[in-house]
């Protein structure tokens, strides 16, 4: 008897002890504990100014005042971490934060007004369902429809330049806001702009094989096409590698709003072309697919946040690609969350993620953290974390 006795309490005793011993930290925790103590730092590098840390300029924190394009995903990464650690510390501070942009709901001079508003009272509102951010909300969105030209059948992008009408691809991002001001409201207005513009951006943003030019510039008079450009891409034809995202997400939005299956394809193609033109080993492109000197081209992990966003939205509806969508979304997350982009707590001015490209031509944020790589990054933290709703 005794003889079974003891190799049966030597395996349940091993077994013991190997329960007793802590798990190796996995990637996700990691991930989520550095982006914990770098937001904590922003936090508190900030204090009481009024302001958002945006990237890294001449080795000091640059900032952001409420009417830059980036200014609400400071705020917006403050309530994705607070969703993440549920600590109310971070409540407090994305309130804070986002509360500074009250002012942007009497501001119609950008189309970025969906970046700024739906990132910051966007998520309070989907987190809290604070009833205060839906006036601000509204307000934004008639004055980003207020951009809307019937003629041209977009929202104007920019007022700064020489164009008679730009539109450009990012501005799909902003059509989130609109559809989400009907929901709220009831007035149709919103969503009829966001499909017209998302209908009229399908038609004339897009190659054959779904790679997208920035910029497209519109004649107010007859509505007819007067030029199609880049502004921060290396050339016309070439493939801004964030234009490239922007495109996925955006029509990714447009499909979860309206089940449209024209947006499904269009994000299902967009994303066909991300998948087969992106060559580098950790799928995160370079700044631009075409930059004249890769391999030793800056590369843009703001480009690969987005994608890895949109993908896993993506990859929640029926198609025949949803697990390849979600695999490289995996795939991109893991390389994002190792020691090549993530940031070592303590260093990087408090952001979360290194390597991103702003606006190469014009030798502005080059090789840096900026504040939209850390937002997209957080979402997809969150998506992956409660996949597969990304809700
Ligand atoms: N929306 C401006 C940019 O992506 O740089």
């Amino acid at each position: 008897m005794k003889k079974t006795i003891y190799p049966i309490l030597l395996i349940t005793g091993l077994l013991f002890v190997t329960s007793c011993k802590p798990e190796a930290e996995s990637w996700f925790d990691h991930s989520v504990k550095v982006a914990t103590s770098q937001l904590t730092m922003q936090v508190e590098e900030m204090g009481d100014v009024v302001g958002f840390p945006r990237s890294i300029r001449a080795d000091t924190l640059r900032l952001d005042n409420i009417y830059d394009w980036t200014s609400g995903f400071f705020p917006g990464s403050l309530w994705y971490i607070y969703e993440l650690t549920n600590d109310p510390f971070f409540r407090e501070q994305a309130e804070k934060f986002t509360g500074y942009l009250h002012d942007i709901r009497y501001y119609a001079g950008t189309h970025d007004l969906g970046f700024m508003i739906y990132c910051s009272y966007g998520n309070q509102w989907r987190l809290t369902r604070d009833t205060t951010a839906i006036p601000v909300m509204v307000e934004t969105a008639d004055n980003l429809i207020s951009r809307f030209n019937e003629t041209t059948g977009t929202i104007r992008s920019w007022d700064f330049g020489e164009w008679q009408f730009p539109v450009i691809v990012d501005n799909m991002m902003n059509l989130e806001l609109l559809f989400w001001a009907t929901e709220q409201t009831g007035d149709p207005k919103y969503w009829d702009v966001a499909v017209k513009h998302a209908n009229t951006t399908l038609d004339h943003h897009f190659r054959d094989d779904m790679s997208s030019y920035h910029v497209v510039n519109y004649d107010t008079i007859t509505g007819e096409v007067i030029k199609k450009e880049t502004f921060q891409g290396y050339s016309d034809e070439s493939h801004w590698a964030r234009g490239q995202a922007w495109g996925l997400y955006g029509y990714t939005v447009c499909y979860r709003f309206t089940q449209d299956e024209r947006y499904l394809e269009a994000a299902q193609k967009i994303a066909h072309f991300i998948m087969s033109h992106v060559h580098t080993d950790d799928l995160v492109p370079y700044w631009d697919y075409m930059a004249p000197d890769i391999p030793d081209a800056p590369r843009d992990a703001s480009a690969a946040a987005v994608t890895c966003s949109a993908l896993l939205e993506l990859s929640t509806y029926d198609t025949p690609e949803s697990a390849a969508y979600y695999e490289y979304a995996e795939t991109i997350l893991k390389n994002l969350s190792s020691d090549a982009y993530l940031s070592e707590e303590g260093e990087n001015f408090g952001f979360v993620l290194m390597h991103s490209v702003g606006h190469l031509p014009a030798n502005s944020e080059i090789d840096t953290p900026i504040n939209y790589t850390d937002y997209y990054y957080l979402e997809s933290l969150k998506r992956y974390k409660v996949y597969p709703s990304i809700q």
